[in-house]
């Protein structure tokens, strides 16, 4: 089935009822919601619209679905699986005008709000009421809460705290025929029937287009611990990471960097720090809580642990601006990475105890392909990002060997009992791998799932599949 290419008629719809500068067609504009933070990769779409209000989305997918006129979803472009990349044109839905905070409900411990509310903006609100909503992307300070849904975001503190599914009781949907439905309640239980609402997230726009979300919140822990534990020997680090938890101790955040992540991202921030030449990784550990005694109990026995697999000196922050400074480097490192070379960025994640196999198993294909891998991400969760650098490799070599080696490392990830998307989702990048991991009887549910609530395939199409 063809795709309509958007025409006048469809723009003079369109701006029968959306405000002009709500219905952009400059190339400036039309280039700004092209790509998302997924590479290099950029497809324009024809025009991009900004509703505010549902009844708004429901008239223009109401439109496109009659007219086979694709739809694609746009937050803050933050993500790195080309989700909201418009790769057949037509409409970019641009959400940055559902920017509302509707309720925080103090009582019941919930809010309501748009899609389009930034990830920190949401964060610093709740704060304000000694609450709390844990999930953290790197991107916190621009991707937007509609965005962290479509991809499921994690981010440090899933560690201890779930992700964005564990947040989201009840969300309010426009479906491709312009029908709008509540998927759940908004409570604490349910079991009420197939839970829509975890269908969704994750679904990255190929669903619906959510318009309203209802959080679960929990209070706001008052204290923290942030230590840096450098370490001789990648190996060694990741095998002390699930030691800790067989301690009975779940840190906040447990994080691994490789050597050359932090040395590219203190080139590229204003953070200092000096390492000696023999560190080959650290470990970024965090506790929280809201007792100092019990959370330094936590640390000595993490150092205990750190210990046993020979780390150098434990770094533990002592002001609140250190903090900030290890995680601002922590947070840099995928743009840091972006900035200093051609890359492919991997998102894997194994059951804990296997990281230390993951690592090593991907070191061993880089060198059989010949390519350098810079590895960091959320270890106490079993998800290693893999930058995989094209540096000097040849063109040739880039186009046609990296593939094998990619679905190399998602086999491996898969006999280690892991998968391919641990929080960036599968969006365009990744989606030629899914039969790697899943079986050809869940993708075709799946297949199913999508042609149920989006039969003409306007809705973000060639995504994840
Ligand atoms: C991070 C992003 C890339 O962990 O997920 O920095
Ligand atoms: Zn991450």
């Amino acid at each position: 089935m063809e795709y309509k290419k958007i025409n006048i008629d469809d723009l003079s719809f369109f701006r029968s009822f959306l405000e002009d500068d709500c219905v952009l067609t400059s190339k400036e504009s039309l280039f700004t919601y092209s790509h998302d933070e997924t590479e290099d990769l950029s497809c324009l779409p024809d025009v991009v619209l900004r509703p505010n209000k549902t009844e708004d989305i429901a008239k223009i997918l109401h439109y496109c679905n009659s007219q086979y006129i694709p739809v694609t979803a746009s937050g803050g472009r933050t993500g790195l699986s080309g989700g909201s990349i418009p790769v057949h044109a037509g409409v970019a839905l641009s959400m940055e005008r559902f920017n509302k905070i509707i309720d925080i409900d103090t009582k019941n411990l919930q809010a309501t709000v748009e899609p389009g509310v930034i990830n920190q903006v949401f964060r610093d609100a709740v704060e304000e009421k000694s609450l709390f909503y844990p999930p953290d992307p790197a991107s916190k300070g621009s991707c937007h809460l509609g965005g962290n849904l479509a991809e499921n975001a994690g981010g440090p503190k899933a560690l201890k705290y779930g992700v964005t599914k564990d947040y989201v009781l009840n969300l309010e949907v426009v479906l491709a025929t312009g029908e709008v439905m509540w998927t759940g309640a908004n409570v604490l239980k349910n079991s009420t029937g197939y839970n829509l609402t975890q269908l969704m997230i994750g679904s990255e726009g190929t669903l619906g287009i959510i318009t309203k979300i209802v959080f679960k919140l929990i209070p706001k822990p008052s204290k923290d611990i942030t230590m840096l534990v450098p370490f001789y020997s990648i190996g060694k680090a990741c095998e002390s990471v699930s030691e800790v938890f067989r301690m009975g101790i779940t840190p906040s955040a447990l994080e691994f960097i490789d050597r050359d992540a932090i040395d590219w991202t203190l080139k590229y921030s204003d953070v200092e720090m000096n390492i000696s030449d023999n560190v080959k990784a650290h470990l970024l550990i965090e506790v929280d809580g809201n007792n100092m005694d019990l959370l330094f109990k936590d640390c000595e026995a993490i150092s205990e642990v750190m210990e046993r697999y020979e780390c150098g000196e434990i770094l533990i922050a002592d002001s609140e601006r250190q903090k900030e400074q290890l995680w601002k480097l922590r947070r840099s490192i995928g743009e840091a990475v972006k900035s200093n070379s051609i890359y492919k960025e991997e998102d894997t994640v194994v059951p804990r105890a296997e990281l230390p196999n993951l690592l090593k198993g991907v070191k061993k294909i880089g060198a059989k392909f010949g390519f350098q891998s810079v590895c960091y991400g959320h270890a106490g969760d079993g998800n290693l990002h893999i930058n995989i650098i094209k540096g000097d490799m040849s063109d040739d070599k880039w186009n046609n060997q990296l593939t094998i080696a990619i679905k190399d490392i998602f086999k491996l990830t898969k006999k280690l009992g892991g998968t391919i998307s641990g929080e960036h989702g599968i969006g365009l990048v990744q989606k030629d791998y899914m039969d790697i991991v899943l079986s050809s009887k869940n993708i075709e549910i799946q297949k199913g799932i999508k042609a149920l609530f989006d039969p003409n395939k306007i809705l973000n199409p060639s995504k994840i599949f």
